[in-house]
């Protein structure tokens, strides 16, 4: 009775908003779920006093250090000082230092350790320190997220955290080709990942109605295919210097960036920029429409692989990451005796950057190299004769990860054709049982796509993908056998909080209890 009077209290006290902040460890909220939370007496406080201490003299230790400065400075008001350590505790600080050999780490997993006097964050690798730094943000009131000074009482639980990643891949794919979205967007939307420990970056730069990015030999691709976009909008394109700013601030975060030009179907942007890549010499118009499939490279002339080995070059030579993707989805047009040997050669001319291929999973339709990768979309046939080629999958299902499928009929923004995704619908799948044949072993991780025919502007960006980015990033980062949504929805629900003070345009699902 008691039991259920004290459940009843703190179910009541979420509906009102009034729990803003796990007062102890274990009823901590944080997204994605850690691994392991062992609860402590006591909280830390943090106070004008407090220092981040880096242990040894690590420029990037030190930038991690001014990150975590950054994020918890402005709404304090104490401007947290980032100074280097010898590795002696110091009272009343934040020490980051990467510690030996804790392999059930791995490369991005941490340790937090918190107590009356200090926070102790540990890592094999700069990345697991990274992403420690965001389990401290979530520990913290969610008015920390502001930018000007708040009044909370800045605690964090005491106890100590364990945590590391079910999935090296987890990420985003942002379509900039039907609406080109600016630098700043971008980095904006990269801030966001990055605080529910995703790791990747997918950008989706060519496409029948843009071109995106500046590629020196072949310059009409930006001034004409890059002039406009779905609707007739002016369009646009990041220049090198631009997109090598992108991954530099991507990478900074601990994101990789993966570039796309699809091919050889999504090409009317460069069919239009170019007469020689038709096969009747002649340049299309440029299209502003939203139908898919009725482009193609002309794959039987060898400027087309003059061209795409340009364009692959120049992308792996300001593209830091081991990727390039090459599309290769909905080739309506290719005939299939076309496209197959297409896909094996663009293959061998990426190969040659050094870099590894990623595709749309058609492309398991030729022969696989064996650096390549299948992204399942549409076609669980593809995706498995991929496997069976001995090519590792990233999962991107349409009917449960596209970021651009309405969350019902009532949502104006976006499509349906792969069905709605409510929020709970999003969340409640599992990577590796999800196609048969496809188990955790082939599998890379988890990309949750936004295709941006009807998303023209930041806001709606925002709109789609919240609130189901946390619960993609959580398919990524914890375990199955620990997620559910009856439990999972309540820490959405605070999540909300966080939303608002990030001033995220978040889609209100009545399926939360949001507290605001
Ligand atoms: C896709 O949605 N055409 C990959």
């Amino acid at each position: 009775m008691l039991k259920s009077i004290l459940v009843l209290g703190f179910v009541a006290l979420q509906m009102t908003g009034s729990i803003v902040q796990a007062a102890t460890l274990d009823k901590q909220t944080i997204i994605p779920k850690p691994v392991s939370v062992v609860p402590a007496k006591g909280t830390f406080k943090l106070s004008s006093k407090t220092a981040i201490f880096v242990v040894g003299e690590s420029a990037e230790l030190k930038q991690i250090g001014s990150f975590l400065s950054a994020k918890l400075s402005p709404a304090t008001g104490f401007g947290l000082k980032v100074k280097t350590s010898d590795g002696k505790k110091v009272a009343g600080s934040i020490v980051l230092s990467l510690s030996a050999n804790d392999t059930q780490l791995g490369d991005e997993g941490y340790q937090l350790t918190i107590s009356n006097n200090n926070v102790s964050l540990t890592a094999n690798k700069p990345a697991g320190l990274f992403n420690g730094v965001q389990t401290i943000r979530q520990l913290l009131p969610a008015k920390i997220e502001m930018t000007t000074v708040q009044k909370a009482s800045w605690e964090l639980p005491a106890g100590t955290i364990r945590d590391y990643p079910e999935y090296s891949f987890r990420g985003v794919m942002l379509d900039v080709a039907r609406h080109f979205f600016q630098v700043a967007d971008v980095k904006r939307y990269i801030d966001l990942i990055a605080g529910y420990k995703m790791n990747v970056m997918h950008l989706h730069l060519a496409d029948d109605q843009g071109w995106r990015i500046e590629i020196k030999k072949w310059p009409n691709l930006t001034t004409i295919g890059g002039s406009t976009q779905v609707g007739g909008g002016k369009g646009g394109f990041y220049t090198q210097e631009e997109y090598k700013d992108i991954v530099k601030y991507a990478a900074e975060r601990y994101i990789m960036i993966i570039p796309e030009i699809d091919m050889p179907g999504h090409t009317n942007a460069a069919l239009a920029s170019y007469p020689e890549l038709n096969c009747n010499d002649t340049a299309t118009k440029l299209y502003t429409g939203t139908e898919v499939g009725f482009s193609t490279l002309c794959t039987d002339k060898k400027v087309t692989y003059q061209f795409i080995t340009d364009v692959m070059s120049e992308l792996a030579s300001i593209t830091p990451g081991p990727y390039l993707h090459i599309g290769g989805d909905e080739s309506h047009v290719t005939k299939l005796e076309d496209y197959i040997p297409f896909v094996n050669k663009v293959q061998e001319i990426v190969a040659r950057t050094g870099k590894k291929v990623i595709g749309w999973d058609e492309i398991a339709l030729s022969t696989l190299q064996p650096n390549t990768f299948v992204q399942y979309w549409a076609k669980a046939y593809n995706a498995q004769r991929g496997v069976k080629q001995g090519a590792k999958v990233i999962m991107s299902p349409g009917a449960n990860a596209y970021l651009d499928m309405q969350y019902d009929t009532s949502t104006k923004l976006g499509l349906h054709w792969a069905g709605y995704i409510e929020v709970d619908k999003g969340y409640s799948w599992d990577p590796a049982t999800l196609v048969p044949g496809i188990g955790k072993e082939n599998i890379l991780g988890v990309i949750a796509p936004l295709w941006s025919e009807t998303i023209t502007n930041m806001k709606e960006i925002e709109y789609m993908v919240f609130p189901r980015l946390p619960g993609y990033a959580e398919i990524g980062w914890s375990s199955p056998a620990g997620r559910s949504w009856s439990e999972y929805k309540v820490r959405l629900g605070i999540q909300g909080e966080r939303f608002k003070a990030l001033d995220i345009n978040y889609y209100p699902s009545k399926l939360v209890t949001w507290s605001k």
